[in-house]
């Protein structure tokens, strides 16, 4: 738990953190749908929408963007924990998924299988199921536990195959909010298909805990800016140097591991140098150390720990506030001692509706959100027979106190 000053500070560098310009006060628990965003951010960004000028040209403006742009891939790298292979920004992480997937089905060695799992997100499952069908592989979904709503290296053992050409893992699930063990499934995979390509989902991972991408061994990451405290409208990725050259979208004439499609918004690098500054300046109150990444590392583990306690206050009550784990009509998807979990409890409270639930803790100055059983949450909601579900999603800027008023308005609507 981070102690109240630092708590202050870190809440001072957001926007509208307890406050919407449209509600009114409230608490923000609806950070699997978009993290707050950081002042920084929003300072950076309007900074470079009014600049006119374009990247590659001889005049101080360009060199500066151009600068700008070169520091931003070297802060992402940090922050991806990675030091080959290149980072590049599209338009958001399911477009950027998408090229991912795409390129690696179509540039593995021809037939086999694809493989993914129930748990995630539409943006890698449309992506296979699409891309096997006009690449002739086979698309494989591996069941996740309905019981811990989590999937585990042993769930992967028991579907790869030395033909599995490509596989997907996601690393935390927005719906359920269980995480996923990256390296040991990407260890699990590679003891069977070692030259199996991997792309790995880390949209929902990247605001909850550190990245360590050198460690997990894949060949693909994808983030989504405006779920890690920067703003809408891109994504970055990652690939290995030998991705990086599979036949992809580009630029005749352009190097064979270029993958930027047309002009680049520096505001999209440059405010993601913010978040990762930001995140430098958070680690920075839990090691002296003078390297960045460590400092990095650091902030990424502070923000689960904190996480962690707000998970625990929520699951088991605090400061004499009943915890949902007490309210015999609530239901939590995955359970409630569950070390899966980060930052995220979706649930259920028999005989309400779900979006009567959201909407009365709204009235209560709680946002959150329904997760319906369709597209986006059918995978996790079907096999349990449920039809909808509350999702509540905390980060390292909420509060005790903020899980204590939901509680409270939690313990009224399931009485
Ligand atoms: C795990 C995961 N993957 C993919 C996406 C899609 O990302 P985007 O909204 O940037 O397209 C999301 C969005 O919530 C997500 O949580």
């Amino acid at each position: 738990m981070f102690n109240p000053q630092l708590l202050t500070e870190i809440r001072n560098r957001f926007h509208h953190v307890d406050n919407c310009p449209y509600q009114g006060k409230r608490v923000f628990f609806e950070n699997a749908g978009g993290s707050l965003t950081l002042k920084s951010v929003v300072e950076v960004n309007t900074h470079f929408a009014a600049i006119p000028d374009n990247q590659g040209r001889d005049n101080p403006a360009s060199h500066e963007l151009v600068r700008v742009i070169d520091k931003a891939r070297k802060d992402i790298k940090l922050f991806l924990g990675v030091d080959n292979g290149l980072v590049f920004v599209g338009e958001s992480g399911t477009e950027l998924l998408f090229r991912l997937v795409r390129t690696a089905i179509l540039g593995a060695e021809k037939g086999g299988e694809v493989l993914g799992s129930t748990l995630e997100h539409p943006a890698t499952v449309s992506a296979c199921q699409r891309w096997c069908e006009i690449g002739n592989k086979k698309y494989v979904s591996i069941p996740h536990n309905d019981d811990t709503a989590a999937i585990t290296p042993e769930d992967y053992e028991k579907y790869v195959t030395p033909n599995t050409r490509v596989a997907t893992i996601i690393q935390t699930s927005p719906v359920t909010g269980m995480g996923v063990d990256v390296k040991k499934v990407v260890e699990a995979i590679r003891s069977v298909s070692p030259d199996c390509y991997i792309i790995v989902d880390g949209i929902q991972h990247a605001a909850h805990g550190a990245l360590d991408l050198d460690d997990y061994n894949i060949d693909a990451f994808a983030v989504s800016a405006y779920k890690v405290f920067s703003k809408h409208n891109y994504g970055v990725a990652w690939v290995s140097p030998r991705l990086s050259v599979l036949p992809h979208d580009k630029l005749d004439g352009t190097a064979e591991d270029f993958w930027e499609l047309g002009t680049r918004d520096t505001s999209a690098f440059a405010t993601f140098s913010e978040v990762v500054n930001y995140l430098d300046w958070l680690g920075s109150h839990f090691t002296d150390s003078d390297d960045r990444r460590t400092r990095l590392v650091e902030a990424g583990k502070a923000m689960s720990k904190h996480e962690a306690t707000l998970v625990d206050a929520m699951c088991n009550g605090v400061h004499g506030q009943k915890g949902l784990k007490d309210m015999p009509r609530v239901f939590a998807i995955g359970g409630y001692d569950n070390p899966y979990r980060e930052g995220l409890v979706s649930l259920a409270v028999e005989g309400v509706p779900s979006a009567e639930v959201v909407t009365k803790l709204n009235e209560g100055g709680v946002r959150t959100h329904v997760r319906k059983n369709d597209y986006f949450s059918g995978n996790v909601l079907i096999p349990l027979g449920m039809e909808n579900c509350v999702r509540v999603s905390m980060c390292h800027y909420n509060t005790i106190e903020e899980v204590k008023l939901f509680l409270s308005l939690m313990e009224a609507i399931a009485d």
